[in-house]
């Protein structure tokens, strides 16, 4: 500026230069990528190809900690599936990507080097998972290799309050590792961030064909593809299991494609009759039989044959054959899994793996946890919904450890999907999922359980068996599954929910002409799909599409000038929610009958239980008699008249009512701090049918905090002023997922995360902030704290002092 006004005032004239604006953070200089004029000088660089060995990626400009770090994680170097996706498919060249490829293939070293590829070029990487397990584990995973070892920012967003959801929005990050519906939203609500995407990793993608998961996975690939027409096009890799046919979702994504079916380590599958016959089919596709259980041990043990028949001896002669062998038995329950565990631990006389238990958190514990030990004490586990996370955590470790005393595992099918537990042996002892709909596995599900057998560098060939009860069972088991090929992809866009798809497409769009509003429909996935089949399609529902509209304009949802429709705030805020469009209108007129009673964030924790998704949270109840109907009464202690009233809202009958009271009142007990143990004893109605264990408590708070948040959003739009403050909201969220009262949240600055018992304890001591907890003496702390917590929290204790 001096300059320019020196140089100025020598020609005789004045110049005012003045800098606008801000520059925060140092100055950097873009890294030169390289670019079509690159590659025509420079022909030989093109298309780069390596070899197995890592080292070769250098070529690919990767710094060499990165590389280094990789040679030691995998000094066998590249597989073929790896090596294809960058060879042939280019992705360290910013190609987008499909792979398809079994359990175990390493499909998501794919998405790390491309993650890598994109960070070197100062392009920000997202990975996309299905659970928050998922997302913890990798999280763990990437933080160890590429955050502390080489200083690449990496975050994580699951909706709980450690997330760094702030860091995700001002673009403070290298790598953010979040869940499909956590990023759905984020992106939403600030669609920026989009604009700093250099790589999104969507795994497990297939889950876009699943009922209430898949319009999540759909929505946020709609919304990112979107972004093209103003110019925002991140490389996309998406990973999948075994599906049978693409169904044209890699042209729809504009994405290579890179199928295969090879798996690093053979599988063996079959079924497995009742006279201990296994009939299998080998890796090679060859037919073959086996007696894998002498017909003479198979003996009825109750007064009706059981699984517990076969899977006793099935499992003793499987460890006996092989000392390295590790068994997962998959049940479809938590109570057939758990029961498992428990007579093989009772039958098969292993070693006690009580060194295992010692290792599990200690306090708090649910009625489960005291099963979980009465299995360890005789060498077995099991992995169900009931388990807390510390102790899942436990668990998991224990049966992956190469040399480990746990070897035999029960695990429900549902909670296993996709974590990184493979064994030897999967027993699959049921072929259904057990809930409302009882609907059998689908081939794709039955294939992936199946593809957990195997460990890489631990054995030779995996083996599946399925189990049957007759001969005519063995045959049909064999050819729907063993023999199978798995469905296409498909969307989960079902035309009779046909408005929520509506509301959600025009929440991700600002304004669109009237008579596009179809063709939002018809970017999506399923639109695609059906357009491409049908040129008819979009015309075909053109009409219930006006009549919607229609609707959502008189609901005051839409609002119409000039042609164009958009949302109004209420239309946004429902929009952008995980509420279906008949939740949504359920909660409105819900919150407009308690408008005069004044909100709390609790009120609203409540009235949500009468929405759809809450009604479809399984809740255990005593279905005989009139058992149940003390629930609304019991509410009524704790919140007044019109809201337990506005619970009967569109329910089913009496007993959907009840189980919306129930729900409601354990989570008060929840956030009261009421340990789990007694909650579990106090819910139970009848042990037999009905009963309430830990999981169901978690499931239900789970549950409860995914949809109150986007509940508050609509109710701070209707309610103006008299919606509760978003701090109360903040700490009620808080409160579901610890299960503490809101005024011991303080001690979460602790900067160690401590188990739900150790915080209530401590709050027993009236230990309930920091600071107290810092003042007190060891001797106080010994009587809420073991001593190694005590230790761990002494070695914390002068920083935090001399930081104050
Ligand atoms: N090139 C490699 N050499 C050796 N081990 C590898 C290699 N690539 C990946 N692995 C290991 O193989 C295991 C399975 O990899 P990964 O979890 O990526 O599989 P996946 O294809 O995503 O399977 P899933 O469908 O179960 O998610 C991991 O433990 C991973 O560290
Ligand atoms: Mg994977």
């Amino acid at each position: 500026m001096h300059r320019v006004r020196a140089d100025a005032l020598r020609l005789g004239h004045i110049q005012t230069p003045v800098l606008f604006g801000l520059i925060e953070g140092g100055l950097t200089l873009p890294s030169l990528a390289k670019g079509p004029r690159f590659f025509k000088a420079f022909p030989e660089s093109k298309g780069l190809r390596v070899s197995a060995n890592i080292s070769d990626l250098a070529g690919f400009n990767l710094p060499q900690v990165v590389i280094d770090a990789w040679l030691v994680q995998y000094p066998g170097g590249l597989n073929a599936l790896q090596l294809s996706a960058v060879n042939d498919h280019r992705i360290l060249d910013g190609q987008s990507l499909l792979v398809v490829a079994p359990t175990s293939s390493g499909k998501t070293f794919i998405g790390e080097m491309a993650a890598a590829a994109a960070i070197t070029d100062q392009r920000k990487a997202v990975f996309l998972f299905p659970y928050k397990a998922l997302v913890n584990e990798k999280y763990d995973q990437f933080l160890a290799i590429y955050g502390e070892r080489l200083g690449m920012r990496v975050i994580r967003c699951t909706g709980d309050y450690a997330d760094q959801a702030q860091a995700f929005f001002r673009g403070k990050y290298d790598l953010a590792v979040l869940t499909y519906e956590m990023f759905l939203n984020l992106s939403l609500n600030h669609p920026a961030t989009l604009d700093v995407l250099g790589l999104v990793v969507v795994d497990e993608v297939q889950f876009i064909a699943d009922p209430r998961r898949g319009i999540a996975v759909e929505l946020l690939l709609t919304h990112l593809l979107a972004a093209r027409e103003r110019g925002v096009a991140p490389q996309i890799i998406a990973l999948s299991a075994v599906i049978g046919g693409l169904n044209d979702f890699d042209t729809w994504l504009g994405a290579e494609k890179l199928v295969s079916t090879s798996r690093p380590i053979p599988l063996v599958e079959g079924v497995l009759s009742r006279s201990g016959l296994y009939r299998y089919l080998n890796a090679d596709g060859s037919e073959a039989r086996v007696q894998l259980v002498p017909n003479s041990a198979i003996v009825q043990r109750k007064d009706n044959p059981g699984a517990q028949d076969v899977i006793v001896p099935l499992v003793r002669a499987l460890l006996a054959a092989n000392p390295t062998e590790r068994v997962i038995i998959f049940r479809n329950a938590r109570g057939p899994a758990e029961g498992c565990a428990r007579y093989l631990a009772a039958d098969l006389g292993l070693p006690s793996a009580s060194t295992i238990a010692e290792r599990l958190p200690n306090s708090d514990l649910s009625s489960t946890s005291r099963a979980l030990r009465e299995c360890l004490d005789g060498g077995t586990a099991f992995h169900t919904a009931n388990l807390s996370r510390g102790e899942r955590v436990v668990i998991e470790q224990a049966f992956r450890d190469r040399n480990g005393i746990v070897r035999v595992l029960a695990a429900t099918t549902t909670v296993a999907a996709g974590i990184n537990t493979p064994a030897s042996t999967v027993i699959l002892a049921e072929q259904e999922f057990i809930g409302e709909e009882n609907q059998p596995f689908t081939i794709a599900e039955y294939k992936n359980m199946a593809g957990r057998a195997g460990r890489v560098g631990y054995n030779e060939t995996g083996r599946a068996i399925i189990l049957a009860d007759t001969a005519n069972e063995q045959e049909a088991l064999f050819r729907r599954y063993v023999l199978g090929k798995p469905e296409a992809l498909r969307s989960s866009f079902d035309p009779d929910h046909l408005e929520t798809w509506i509301l959600r497409l025009l929440a991700q769009a600002r304004r669109v002409p009237r008579e596009e509003v179809v063709r939002l429909l018809a970017s999506t996935y399923g639109g695609y799909v059906a357009s491409k089949g049908n040129p008819g399609w979009q015309s075909s529902i053109a009409g219930r599409l006006a009549q919607l509209l229609a609707q959502m304009l008189r609901l005051g949802l839409a609002e119409e000038e000039l042609g164009f429709v958009k949302l109004t705030l209420l239309g946004q805020a429902c929009g952008r929610s995980s509420l279906s469009f008949q939740s949504a209108m359920r909660l409105v007129s819900i919150l407009q009958a308690l408008k005069s009673q004044g909100m709390t964030a609790e009120k609203l924790m409540v009235a949500i239980q009468a929405l759809p998704e809450l009604d479809d949270v399984y809740t255990p109840l005593m279905k005989k008699g009139q058992a149940e109907n003390k629930w609304p009464q019991r509410l009524q202690q704790q919140f007044d008249e019109p809201l337990v009233r506005a619970l009967q809202a569109q329910a089913h009958d009496q007993l959907a009512y009840c189980a919306r009271c129930k729900r409601a009142t354990i989570l008060k007990w929840w956030i009261s701090g009421v340990p789990v143990d007694m909650i579990e004893k106090d819910a139970t109605t009848n042990p037999y049918q009905g009963r309430i264990s830990s999981g169901d408590i978690r499931r239900f708070a789970d549950a409860t905090r995914f949809h109150l948040r986007p509940a508050y959003d609509i109710a701070t739009i209707l309610l103006l002023g008299t919606a509760p403050p978003i701090e109360e909201m903040d700490s009620l969220l808080c409160q579901l997922e610890l299960g503490l009262p809101a005024d011991c949240l303080d001690l979460l600055r602790l900067g160690i995360p401590l188990e739900r018992g150790e915080y209530l304890s401590l709050r027993t001591a009236n230990l309930k902030t920091c600071d107290q907890l810092w003042k007190a003496t060891d001797s106080l702390l010994r009587q809420s704290l073991g001593q190694q917590r005590i230790a761990e929290l002494n070695r914390l204790r002068p920083n935090i002092l001399v930081g104050e």
